[in-house]
């Protein structure tokens, strides 16, 4: 059984993006630039946002955080996405989810200019995403299709089950996997809560993506024998005896699950570094396609 490492697979990625970026200003040309907006406190929001600016530095992106208060006027929201739009010095502005109930995600989403939304959240990035054209593709399917890259993973002809239909990931990642692509050609079948014999199905996966946010719902009777299984989870779990008081868990119970399959990604240390890889190579992407 191989352990996909999200933390190798990620750091190869951004040495990459450091000397690409390094190429550029040695050229005289400005950094990439990630502008992220964070909206209340929400611990587990202001966990990835940190991580996000903490690795764009890392590999020389300039980054701008932008905070608002969880009582934020929609309106005021959308006019610093106005403004960050219009900035030419901006290539990426995403908006950390979930956002206050009283804030409509999706004008949110369709607030951001496409040739800047490096979450690829945008009816036009889906959009495009669909058709096999050029796009931001959203960053944790991005970084799931590089960790399968990484680790040469064939995908072709295979069944891939992914349990989840969320715009950020599951759906996407459906259209990834049965995309003409180097690491697509699978035949999909994607499962949520209306799902009848989900067990049955999951058996059948050659590729199982668990992308559904319940912590260890994946047992080892749901897995076949030498199956390869992506854990998208990142449950925070109570646990009086964790320094913080939690324990991050994935969708999948691993230490069942793990010795039945031929490749399997932990967590932490597996999807969740790859969704930053995922979204660094956008904000390089938006960068380049403005120069
Ligand atoms: N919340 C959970 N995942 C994501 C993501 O990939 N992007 C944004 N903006 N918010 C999220």
């Amino acid at each position: 059984m191989l352990i996909l490492d999200g933390k190798t697979a990620s750091n190869e990625i951004k040495t990459e993006l450091k000397a690409i970026v390094q190429q550029f200003v040695l050229e005289g040309k400005r950094s990439p630039h990630l502008a992220a907006i964070l909206i209340g406190k929400n611990s587990a929001s202001e966990t990835y946002v940190a991580s996000k600016v903490k690795n764009c530095e890392e590999i020389g992106f300039r980054s701008t955080l932008i905070r608002f208060d969880e009582n934020v006027a929609e309106s005021e929201l959308l006019q610093a996405i106005a403004f960050l739009n219009a900035d030419p010095e901006v290539d990426g502005i995403l908006v950390q989810l979930p956002l206050p109930k009283h804030i409509s995600e999706q004008k949110v989403i369709e607030a951001i200019s496409p040739l800047k939304d490096v979450d690829g959240f945008h009816p036009v990035s889906v959009g495009k995403l669909v058709q096999g054209l050029p796009t931001f593709i959203p960053a944790t399917p991005y970084g799931i299709m590089l960790m399968l890259e990484h680790f040469s993973i064939e995908t072709k002809g295979k069944h891939a089950v992914v349990i989840g239909r969320s715009n950020i990931v599951g759906r996407p990642m459906s259209i990834l996997l049965s995309s003409n692509l180097k690491r697509g050609n699978c035949t999909v079948t994607l499962c949520h809560s209306h799902t009848p014999n989900l067990k049955e199905i999951c058996l059948q996966a050659d590729l199982l993506v668990a992308a559904l946010g319940k912590p260890e719902f994946v047992k080892a009777d749901m897995v076949k024998e030498g199956a390869i299984v992506i854990d998208v989870g990142i449950s925070r779990v109570d646990d009086p005896t964790a320094k913080k008081g939690y324990r991050i868990k994935g969708d999948v119970a691993f230490a069942e699950v793990a010795p039945k399959t031929a490749a399997i990604t932990p967590v932490p240390g597996g999807v969740g570094l790859m969704t930053i890889a995922g979204l660094l190579k956008n904000t390089l992407q938006a960068y380049t396609n403005s120069l």
